[in-house]
């Protein structure tokens, strides 16, 4: 695989200085930015940093360790033959060229095609032609390019109805690839819009910090609190009572459950939810997302 030394040791260092300076709030994720005073949100690259490289490829992840950014989000899905990948969509037609590849495929779901045929295609092109020939990457693949970014990962189970058991498969390669070892874990969390999903991935290894993807309502908090460490909401239906009314209460690792919002573009936003108390800002564009919280300060 190939590694970056320069971004690689960037990242590196970003991430020692996380684990050293003091946290923001009680939450574990939110980090110490600027020049050290102010505690701010983590910000946390949305599909990688996909306002500027194609969304859940290497190269976002890239961009994202290119601009200092050490959280990054994306979704894992499966392939006709059981291998996992990282997608969004659950059909390949919107950020890969599977209509021109494959003309007769339709619908063109993931769950249709084997990781043979996914490697064929171009994930890059429809973003950009600097991206041509960026492949679909595996979990494998990507989990090593964040690894060697020293970057960490708030990672999605897409629509973990389509793919049965996926919730054991993922845990079982992130067990293989390290990211389950102590010293890893902390630098993971698995996230779905699926309560069942996250109740399981609970289940199978309590050990390891997970959210639950949506807005429920308060007197619902209790229930989630017993299997997730976060609510994470869309910006848009949050206040900071509702922000405040997740962070009283415990969450399944017995500390208090944490805010990470989605999906945050533009800097007065920024400024806003982190106003509310978030712990997580979830954004295209972690840079302008991060300027404006310094600038806020
Ligand atoms: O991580 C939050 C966000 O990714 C949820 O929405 O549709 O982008 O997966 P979506
Ligand atoms: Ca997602």
């Amino acid at each position: 695989m190939q590694i970056r030394p320069a971004a690689a040791l960037t990242g590196a260092l970003l991430g020692m200085s996380a684990l050293f300076l003091p946290m923001a709030t009680p939450t574990a994720a939110a980090r110490t930015t600027g020049h050290g005073h102010h505690r701010h949100p983590a910000t946390v690259a949305h599909r990688g940093a996909s306002a500027y490289a194609p969304e859940n490829t290497l190269a976002a992840v890239d961009a994202a360790d290119d601009l200092g950014i050490d959280w990054v989000e994306n979704d894992v899905q499966r392939t006709k033959d059981g291998e996992l990948i990282i997608m969004h969509d659950t059909t390949l037609s919107r950020t890969t060229d599977v209509e021109q590849v494959f003309p007769d495929r339709a619908p063109w779901n993931i769950s249709d095609f084997t990781l043979d045929e996914i490697e064929k295609l171009d994930a890059g092109s429809w973003f950009g032609p600097e991206f041509t020939g960026e492949s679909v990457p595996t979990l494998d693949e990507y989990m090593d390019r964040v690894s060697d970014n020293h970057q960490k990962l708030l990672m999605e189970l897409k629509a973990p109805e389509l793919y049965p058991g996926i919730e054991r498969q993922t845990l079982r390669e992130l067990r293989r690839e390290g990211w389950l070892d102590h010293r890893h874990k902390r630098r993971l969390i698995i996230q779905s819009f699926s309560a069942d999903a996250v109740r399981t991935v609970h289940r199978l290894r309590p050990d390891v910090k997970t959210g639950f993807l949506g807005t429920p309502a308060v007197a619902d908090l209790p229930e989630y609190a017993e299997f997730t460490d976060q609510i994470n909401p869309g910006y848009k239906t949050i206040d900071a009572d509702y922000v405040a009314e997740v962070q009283s209460l415990n969450g399944a690792h017995r500390r208090p459950l944490e805010v990470f919002t989605w999906t945050v573009n533009d800097g007065p936003a920024a400024v806003s939810v982190a106003r509310m108390g978030v712990d997580g800002i979830i954004t295209n564009k972690p840079d302008v997302v991060r300027d404006a919280l310094d600038e806020a300060d």
